[in-house]
């Protein structure tokens, strides 16, 4: 309890999945909550959900691919709580399965415009009320395929774009006692990999199976596992970590597939 107590955050994409775990473990732990997402059924009852545990939560709409929302709702949390200290830039869109040959400008754009641009303009508008706050963490969600290859280069050279954004954010937030970090998760079972088994095919248990043996712990993660790794880096008990880069993966990307033999 109370590891992020007194302080406001934003959680983007907190309608579902590790959003939707972070928010709920910020609040838990004594944040007000901004849920902002497109997902307005499931963001409004997070936020309820939260309200009725006792905690602080209010959801707005926001897509954050949007500038001139993303700068409305910024400024109307800021009225709302009165400071900002986190924002956890976690929403994005999966990728296309496809070479670069086969990829549309249109494709690349679309998912460029919300993993990357949505986390330029969250971090431009969050900036300005954190510096007025005294200060704060922002925590980039990422994703282990921003540091290794996949199946989906645009997805991951948003992912790999967003580690670097992580870097230079940080050195130029530092005198501003902002800390930028990134979290990189690897295959973790959330609404968005229900979704990508159901377009691909393969059934969800063989393809939990597949992953598995991807990872020396021999299983998928859950959204919780990532939601701590969030809050440590939104709390002060991380004061001294800016630039940092925390995977949370089982092991994974230390080894990555074929899985090594006993
Ligand atoms: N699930 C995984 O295996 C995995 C692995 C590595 C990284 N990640 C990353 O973790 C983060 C969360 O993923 P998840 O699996 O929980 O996904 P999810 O689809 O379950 O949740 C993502 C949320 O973002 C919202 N969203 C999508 N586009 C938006 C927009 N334009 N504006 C505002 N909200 C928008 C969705 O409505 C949804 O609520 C993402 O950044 C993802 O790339 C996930």
């Amino acid at each position: 309890m109370d590891r992020v107590k007194g302080k406001a955050a934003i959680v983007t994409g907190g309608a579902n999945g590790i959003g939707e775990a972070t928010a709920r473990l910020l609040a838990r732990e004594g944040a007000a909550v901004a849920i902002v997402d497109i997902d307005d059924e499931n963001g409004r009852k997070v936020a309820t959900d939260i309200r009725k545990a006792g905690g602080v939560a209010d959801f707005w709409h926001l897509d954050i691919s949007k500038e001139d929302e993303v700068r409305r709702v910024f400024a109307e949390v800021y009225e709302k709580y009165g400071r900002l200290h986190i924002l956890v830039n976690n929403a994005a869109i999966p990728g296309y399965r496809k070479p670069a040959h086969e990829t549309t400008s249109e494709e690349w754009d679309r998912i460029m415009n919300v993993n990357l641009k949505g986390a330029f303009y969250c971090t431009k508008y969050a900036a300005p009320y954190m510096i007025r706050s005294g200060g704060g963490s922002i925590v980039n969600v990422a994703s282990v395929y921003g540091l290794i290859g996949c199946d989906t280069p645009v997805y991951d050279t948003s992912k790999g774009a967003l580690r670097a954004m992580t870097k230079s954010d940080a050195l130029m937030y530092a005198k501003h006692n902002i800390r930028v970090n990134s979290v990189h998760p690897g295959n973790i079972i959330t609404p968005l990999f229900r979704k990508l088994v159901e377009k691909i095919g393969g059934g969800l248990e063989n393809t939990i199976k597949l992953l598995s043996t991807m990872c020396p712990m021999e299983r998928m993660g859950n959204p919780e596992e990532i939601a701590y790794g969030i809050l440590f880096l939104a709390s002060d008990e991380a004061s001294y970590v800016t630039a940092a880069e925390l995977v949370i993966d089982g092991g994974m990307y230390n080894a990555p597939p074929p899985k090594y033999p006993d």
